[in-house]
């Protein structure tokens, strides 16, 4: 009898998918283009380990490991996004039969997911897009899956699998469901993601007014996020925050923060969010501006002149440094539940374009264990969307509206500190500014309709008229 599923990909994130699929108890087959990974793999992880050694085995052609698998074959790709994964599919086919499954498990782009389905559906084969979040250790031990295609193939031949190797929360709920048709599961993650980026974002915009205006040490920094990991702001990102900057640099003994090049990097689906965002015409400026944010850390050298021709940045005075914290646990709270909000209306919008039916809700609970973004905060939105409640935004809801009227005095004097002094707080602003915009029954927009009209008779609504009426007025033009 062969293997149950098969994993493609021997990258530290498809071996230890194998070592988790197996240690629930599935025979798992293993391969990777280049066997020598796969031959590692085998002797460093897999021996030594009774019930690993039972469970997992090894094929170096794509034909034999085809072979290995019981039919339907199950077989998830752990391979790098992108061409890669065309490439992959293409290889496999001519030893597929119709009625297997494929599953990429890779931040692929929900467009490719799509295009990749009907591809194969044309051929039989069942292709899958699935997002998987938790790094390394999360596929080790138990990630959050976010699985997307034919709900009755995912219900019959999936659904037990997925379950079973994905976190689980305390009270035992699975960090797995199906998500929707199409790409929806790697639009789910895609904007997990995006909110990942706001998430990180504005930790680092507290740590970086904790360090410019408060003048405080990293050890200080550390028991202020130890001290808001066990309240309100608890979370992974937070608790690896205060880990990090309690680390000392095994060569010089400093701690290893102050030696870490302030250039951040990025693969691409906070980017995707952002650029969704756009197309979608979603006002989703906090995950855009933690892109950008990490676009400027990006060019380096330019801000290294740029900063010598403008050196002049005002001087902090702060009196009441613990009034101070207070606010900023404030702003930092307000931000991310203004981020959050912003996340799941994009998701919110993506599936009526894209008719996926998601469920907001449950989305919530799938990332409350081992994903990135994970925290307990999330079960404040599932139940934001408890008993099918309609949510317009989460500021609004009887969940968050208090919250977000107690913090907004707080975080209006923290970022109008930090901008008084110089400082780049971009997700801080966007998400005050998103804030007071969403919040404002009059905008100026009256006078961009105005100014279009004028050079390009684009047309306005009036507001004494029925919306669906454009009116063109002919402007009384002195040039
Ligand atoms: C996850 C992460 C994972 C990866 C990001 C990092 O949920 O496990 O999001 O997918 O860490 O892709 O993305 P950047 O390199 O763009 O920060």
């Amino acid at each position: 009898m062969g293997s149950y599923v098969g994993v493609f990909g021997m990258g530290v994130m498809g071996q230890s998918l194998a070592l988790n699929i197996a240690s629930k108890g599935y025979s798992v087959s293993v391969f990777n283009r280049h066997g020598e990974a796969t031959k590692k793999f085998m002797e460093n992880r897999v021996q030594g380990h009774e019930d690993r050694m039972k469970l997992v085995s090894d094929s170096y052609d794509l034909k034999s490991f085809c072979d290995s698998l019981e039919t339907p074959r199950k077989i998830i790709l752990m391979v790098k996004a992108g061409p890669v994964v065309d490439a992959v599919t293409d290889e496999l086919l001519p030893y597929l039969e119709s009625g297997d499954i494929v599953i990429d498990a890779g931040n692929s782009y929900y467009k490719d997911t799509k295009r990749r389905m009907d591809y194969y559906a044309e051929k039989g084969i069942n292709f899958f897009g699935m997002g998987v979040s938790g790094g390394e250790k999360g596929a080790l031990v138990g990630p959050s899956i976010m699985p997307s295609g034919d709900k009755n193939l995912y219900d019959t031949y999936l659904a037990k699998l997925l379950t079973d190797i994905s976190a689980h929360t305390a009270d035992g709920s699975p960090c797995c469901d199906y998500i929707g048709p199409e790409g929806s599961g790697q639009y789910v993650k895609m904007v997990h993601n995006g909110i990942e980026y706001g998430d990180i974002q504005n930790i680092d915009e507290a740590y970086w007014i904790m360090k410019q205006l408060l003048g405080m040490s990293n050890a200080e920094m550390a028991d202020v996020f130890e001290s808001w990991n066990n309240g309100r702001l608890n979370s992974f990102l937070v608790e690896i925050t205060y880990k990090i900057l309690r680390e000392k640099d095994p060569e010089t003994g400093d701690d290893l923060i102050d030696h870490i090049l302030d250039e951040a990097a990025q693969k691409g689906t906070g980017m995707w969010t952002a650029i969704d965002g756009l197309e979608m015409h979603m006002p989703i400026p906090t995950m855009a501006e933690a892109v950008f944010a990490r676009n400027l850390s990006a060019i380096k050298g330019q801000r290294v002149e740029a900063s010598k021709v403008f050196s002049e940045k005002p001087a902090a005075h702060i009196e009441d440094k613990q009034a101070f914290l207070a606010d900023l646990e404030q702003a930092v709270y307000a931000n991310k539940i203004i981020a959050y909000a912003q996340g799941f209306q994009l998701l919110s919008a993506a599936s009526d374009e894209h008719n996926w039916d998601l469920k907001l809700g449950d989305i919530a609970l799938l990332w409350r264990e081992g994903c990135i973004i994970r925290a307990g905060f999330l079960d404040r939105i599932k139940s934001a969307y408890s008993e099918g409640k309609k949510v317009v935004n989460l500021i609004l809801t009887d969940e968050f509206r208090e919250e977000i009227r107690a913090a907004i005095p707080a975080y209006r004097r923290v970022v109008a500190k930090a901008i008084e002094c110089g400082l780049y707080i971009p997700t801080m602003v966007a998400s005050l500014q998103y804030f007071d915009g969403y919040t404002s029954e009059k905008l100026e927009a009256n006078m961009c309709q105005a100014q279009r009209d004028w050079f390009g008779a684009h047309t306005f609504h009036r507001d004494d008229r029925p919306h669906d009426e454009s009116f063109h007025h002919t402007w009384e033009k002195l040039d």
